[in-house]
This record gives structure tokens, C-alpha cells and sequence, in this order.
């Protein structure tokens, strides 16, 4: 009996004394981290260099094999490392992006000093919601809808919903297998943190919608991007997402109509995509906010049933109802109920009265079509126009952003956007997408196309 305590102390100090060095090798690592930062900073060199972080990942693997230690739990460890690495390298580098949100901030600070402004930054549709939502939002006040009510959504909200989406993707929907939101964002993140573990690795496709990052790293997980390239009009190679793939990688992030490419994913793709994640056990959250609003035929992750997948979308394109915030998941009962009972935790419920508006909206057939169509004839007339100028750009496949490039041999993207800002113009660079990126810009269709226009005649005089 004393021998067995006597050991069991024994080894206790052992674990001690590893995790002491575990804790002091973290140390070192740390001032390491840093060092690099300011040489890459020096350099001139990118925050995130993925060969470097590559050979890393080989070599620990190589050592998992060497010492018999399960390959998962050390790439979940050593995500957790690099993310802390880009975090403090990035507050030695300065790495904040010039968001939409950022460039917002920075035009209405020039509107308040008197400059007029154009606003293509935000993804905000300016046509706002239908006049009927608006009545039934204020009409469901007045009658009382102003109570605490089910965390998943009202019932009638999502049996409409799971109607409306059973009917746009011919797939048959049940109410308790959609959950109402506040907003595709609120929709991402629940996604996503009943999904994730400390550690786990998600792919994302690049450029990408920015909170998806975000999110994942808050969430404590590691996000890692392909790129796709305008070049290749932002196709989507199924082995590299493969390649990309490993222990560690639990989520795969699709957004088809993408922003801010506009590109659409084809169905030859998305089929390729569902196969390899099931065959490589990794789930897919597909975000399709903007599938309304697609020129070329859409796929939806719905149309693969078999998927593990979540599908996100949300009100506030398709029906300008921005700051309703009303969004929504379509995935397995088990998930939905999890990510209710997420959703009760955090904030309750989504408003009462806001989800009798949604579901008013969604009878709304005829100003949906028209949004649709009117966003459509902007996207064409902006892409005509910019193909007569400096800019490169693709045919657009859907409708809500174009993406084009500007040539950088005349001007950095960065320099140009505030450029272009002094002008009273404001869209987005491209490298708040990604530094790959920098020699784009993301103009938001979110004005009538005689602005439109005239914002892409001063751009052209802008690139000179
Ligand atoms: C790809 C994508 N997903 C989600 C959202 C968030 O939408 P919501 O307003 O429904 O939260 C946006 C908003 O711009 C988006 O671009």
C-alpha cells in the first residue's frame, strides 16, 4: 500500500516536471515568436507564411510516428501554438485590415466633417425591406408579440421556413430541422461552436467572408485557407482542398455565391466537395446568403442529402432586411437542438415580434423577385462599364459584389482605396480578404446604377 502511494507520488512529480518543461519550452517559444515577427516586419515580409507552418506540421507528425503519440491531439496542440504565434505577431506587425466595417468608420468620420460620400463598402442592400414586413413588425408590437418565446423560433417561422426552403431547393425540409437566428452571423457562429474543439483545424476557401476567421479563432480553432485565384476565375481544386486536409481538420467553410468573388460553386464541384469530406469524416457549413442573387445555376449543399453538413442562409439580402437580423440553419434534429439550446444560453430567443415580420416577408414572391432582378441589371451594366476601363474583371456570376483588379504596377490596392476615398467614394480592398488579395477591390451593388456609374468613372480616373 505505501509502495503504490509512494509511486503514485513518484510519478505525479513526473507529470509535474514535464509539464513544467512544457510550460518553460512555451516561454521560450513565445519570445522566439516574436523575434519573427519583428524580422518579418523588417522584411517586409507576410504575417501568416503557410510553408513555413507546412514544414512544421510535417516535422511534428514525423515525431507523433517516432514516439507513438496519437497524431490528433498534437496537431490540435500545435494549431493552438500557431494560432497564439499570428496572434501576438500580429499585434507587433499591425496587421488590422481595412475591413467594410473599417472603411465605413473612416467614410462617415469624412461625412461628418461635410464630404459626400458613396457608399459601395457594406453588403447592405439600399432597396430595404417590404413595406409589408414593416407594418407587421410594428403591428406585432402593438398586439403584444413582445414576450420571451422558444429559442429554436416561433413555430410558424420555421415551418414557413423549412416550406420556403424545401420549395427553392426541392428538398423536403422539417420545421425541427431549421432553427431561426439572429442573422447568417449569429447562424456561423453557432454553427460553428457546436461544432469545433479547441485546436481543430477549418477550412476556408479564399478570399473569404472575414468572420468566418474570426470566429474560428475565437472559438479557439485554427482556420486555414485555400486560395483561389481570379486567374482561374476562383475555380475550386478539389485535391488541393483534399491535401489540405488532416488529423486536426473537422469543418470545411463553403460560401457559394461567394463574397467577395461572386463566384458560384458549379454542381460537378460541390458534389466532389460532399464526397471528400464524407469520405474524410469533416463537416460542411455551407453559408449561401447570397444564393438569390446567382446568375449561373446554384447548387446547394441541400441537394446532397447524405451530407454532414449545416446550411446557412438569412433575410437580410434577399429581402433588405439587414437589421432584422434574421437568419437561419437547416441541419440534422440532433445539431438543431444543440445549437438551440446555445442559442437560449446567449441570448434566449430572436425577438417575437421580428420573426412574425420575417415570416410575413417570406409571402413576399413579388419584391423578392424584383430585388433580385434589380441587382442583376447593376451587376451587368458595373461589369460593362468596368470592362471598358483599367480594370480587370470577370463576368459575373452572381449578382451582390464584383471583385475587380486593379493593375498594381500603377498603384497598391490599399493606396488606391483611400484614393478613391478622398474622392467620395468608398468600396472595400481587397486585402481585407487577404494580403493575396491586395490588388483587387470589392464593389457592393448597394446603389442605384447611375451612382454606380458614376463612382466607376472617378475610380477610372482615380488608376489615371
Ligand atoms: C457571406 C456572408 N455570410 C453572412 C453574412 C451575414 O449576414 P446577416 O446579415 O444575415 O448576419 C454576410 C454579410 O455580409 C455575408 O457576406
Amino acid at each position: 500500500m505505501t509502495t503504490d502511494i509512494y509511486s503514485l507520488e513518484t510519478l505525479r512529480r513526473q507529470v509535474l516536471g514535464a509539464t513544467r518543461e512544457i510550460i518553460r519550452q512555451i516561454g521560450i517559444r513565445q519570445s522566439i515568436v516574436k523575434e519573427i515577427a519583428l524580422e518579418k516586419k523588417r522584411q517586409g515580409l507576410p504575417l501568416i507564411d503557410r510553408a513555413a507552418e507546412a514544414r512544421l506540421r510535417s516535422d511534428i507528425i514525423n515525431k507523433c510516428k517516432h514516439h507513438g503519440v496519437s497524431e490528433g491531439i498534437v496537431l490540435r496542440i500545435l494549431n493552438n501554438l500557431i494560432e497564439h504565434a499570428i496572434n501576438a505577431q500580429s499585434s507587433v506587425m499591425d496587421e488590422r485590415p481595412l475591413s467594410p466595417a473599417r472603411m465605413n468608420t473612416i467614410a462617415k468620420k469624412l461625412e461628418m466633417d461635410g464630404q459626400q460620400v458613396i457608399h459601395l463598402e457594406i453588403g447592405e442592400p439600399d432597396f430595404g425591406p417590404p413595406t409589408k414586413v414593416k407594418t407587421t413588425a410594428s403591428r406585432s408590437i402593438a398586439g403584444g408579440a413582445s414576450h420571451y418565446c422558444h429559442e429554436a423560433g416561433i413555430h410558424s417561422l420555421r415551418e414557413a421556413l423549412a416550406q420556403h426552403i424545401g420549395t427553392s431547393h426541392a428538398r423536403e425540409v422539417e420545421s425541427d430541422e431549421v432553427l431561426v437566428t439572429l442573422g447568417a452571423r449569429g447562424a456561423i457562429w453557432l454553427s460553428l461552436m457546436s461544432a469545433l474543439r479547441p485546436g481543430d483545424e477549418v477550412l476556408l476557401i479564399g478570399p473569404s467572408y472575414p468572420p468566418y476567421g474570426s470566429c474560428i479563432r475565437a472559438l479557439g480553432g485554427k482556420p486555414t485557407f485555400i486560395e483561389t485565384h481570379a486567374h482561374n476565375e476562383w475555380q475550386l481544386d478539389v485535391d488541393i482542398i483534399e491535401e489540405a486536409m488532416n488529423e486536426s481538420t473537422s469543418l470545411l467553410v463553403l460560401n457559394t455565391p461567394s463574397n467577395p468573388t461572386g463566384h458560384v460553386l458549379t454542381r460537378d464541384e460541390m458534389q466532389d466537395i460532399v464526397a471528400v469530406t464524407q469520405e474524410r469524416g469533416v463537416s460542411v457549413i455551407s453559408d449561401e446568403v447570397y444564393s438569390d442573387f446567382s446568375i449561373v445555376p446554384h447548387t446547394s449543399i441541400l441537394e446532397f442529402p447524405g451530407s454532414e453538413s449545416d446550411y446557412i442562409s438569412s433575410m437580410s439580402k434577399s429581402f433588405g432586411m439587414t437589421g432584422f437580423r434574421i437568419g437561419y440553419v437547416v441541419s440534422s434534429r440532433e445539431r438543431i437542438k444543440r445549437m438551440a439550446q446555445l442559442q437560449g444560453m446567449m441570448v434566449t430567443c430572436v425577438p417575437e415580434f421580428i420573426q412574425i415580420a420575417a415570416r410575413e416577408a417570406l409571402s413576399c414572391i413579388d419584391e423578392r423577385l424584383s430585388y433580385k432582378r434589380l441587382m442583376k441589371e447593376r451587376v451587368l451594366a458595373s461589369y460593362k462599364l468596368l470592362s471598358r476601363s483599367k480594370f480587370n474583371v470577370g463576368e459575373p456570376q452572381s449578382s451582390f459584389y464584383l471583385f475587380p483588379r486593379i493593375d498594381t504596377t500603377i498603384m497598391n490596392g490599399d493606396t488606391f482605396v483611400m484614393k478613391l476615398l478622398e474622392r467620395g467614394i468608398c468600396v472595400t480592398p481587397g486585402s481585407a480578404y487577404g494580403k493575396r488579395y491586395v490588388d483587387h477591390i470589392r464593389i457592393a451593388m448597394t446603389q442605384p446604377i447611375d451612382t454606380i456609374a458614376q463612382a466607376i468613372n472617378i475610380m477610372d480616373e482615380v488608376v489615371g
